[in-house]
């Protein structure tokens, strides 16, 4: 049995993270009476009871709105901060983190407030111990246009991102969609990967088309990939990253996918495990490993299986991941 010490102890990378979902009830009751906003809730109770989702949409529907109370460079860092600070305590060595600049400078919040204050973090997090990257995510439900402005919002800022993401409403919104800017990011040096949500309507061609015909090193979530095992075998034999997330999984969803997260395994593709959205899914990540490893029965072996693959598929060069591993 794995106990929750060799968990927490296990150096680990955390590579599928929303920035924004690590918004707790009491920093986001603290950012709205500092920006005098009323958000319709007082206490952290109140916070709680908007969280009742069960599934992406309806989970998007709470995520989106509660971004209001962000409205400064300094609310930018103060959120990453506090979040690399429970990292730290959680062992994360490196974290990839993703932001959706679109969900900022749709509602007035300048591009630069955002990834300033979220940069800032990143230097202060070396302090702690944890090696922080920025991930930029287009919001897939917007159109292509504004992805590109997004793209060239963000490439003065390039050398304070690793790489370019997809994430928001699933339903009708394939990968295909951005190959343009992907392309174009790509050219410019960045990593890409995509999300392919668990159990949406195209997940497989979702997934086929993001790997075979866009190229990405990573899919986040991807756990349908079990289905085809033509992607299986492509998968495990190109390196390509499933950033997991079992919390995220089993509240949006009846499963946590833990099955399938240890058949893949099985497989030789580079499963890791994450915390996706941890203010709202509750739990950050060594819950999300203690939840998998003790509902799966998973051995000590296995587990520390995952915390390699997540430096293995992690953007960092060779050489730091060798120091880790
Ligand atoms: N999927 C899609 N959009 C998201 C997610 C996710 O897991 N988390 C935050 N935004
Ligand atoms: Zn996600």
């Amino acid at each position: 049995p794995v106990t929750r010490s060799f968990i927490d102890h296990l150096p680990k990378a955390e590579l599928h993270l929303h920035i924004e979902g690590t918004l707790e009830p009491d920093l986001k009751l603290k950012l709205a009476q500092r920006n005098h906003i009323d958000i319709g809730q007082t206490t952290i109770e109140e916070v709680q009871q908007t969280y009742r989702f069960n599934d992406l949409a309806s989970f998007l529907a709470v995520y989106y709105p509660a971004m209001n109370v962000l409205q400064t460079e300094q609310d930018f860092y103060d959120l990453a901060m506090d979040y690399l600070q429970r990292a730290a305590s959680n062992h994360v060595r490196h974290v990839e983190i993703f932001f959706d600049p679109q969900a900022h400078t749709s509602r007035g919040i300048p591009f630069k407030t955002v990834i300033t204050g979220l940069h800032r973090a990143t230097v202060d997090a070396r302090a702690l111990n944890v090696d922080a990257a920025l991930i930029m995510c287009f919001l897939r439900d917007f159109s292509k246009e504004s992805a590109r402005q997004t793209l060239e919002e963000a490439l003065p800022y390039k050398d304070w991102i690793v790489g370019i993401g997809l994430d928001s409403d699933e339903h009708n919104n394939p990968p295909l969609k951005f190959a343009r800017q992907y392309e174009d990011a790509q050219a410019a040096g960045l990593h890409i990967t995509a999300h392919c949500d668990i159990d949406q309507k195209d997940s497989i061609e979702h997934i086929r088309q993001a790997l075979e015909l866009m190229g990405v090193e990573r899919i986040d979530h991807g756990t349908n990939i079990v289905e085809d095992p033509d992607l299986v075998a492509y998968a495990a034999k190109q390196g390509i990253g499933l950033t997991c997330c079992p919390l995220s999984n089993s509240l949006v969803s009846p499963h946590m996918k833990g099955e399938e997260i240890v058949e893949l395994m099985g497989k030789g593709v580079k499963v890791c495990v994450n915390s996706d959205d941890p203010a709202y899914f509750s739990g950050y990540i060594n819950d999300n490993y203690e939840a998998l490893a003790s509902q799966y029965q998973l051995t000590q072996e296995q587990v520390a299986q995952l915390a390699r693959n997540s430096f293995e598929v992690s953007w960092i060069s060779r050489q730091q991941k060798d120091l880790y591993l």
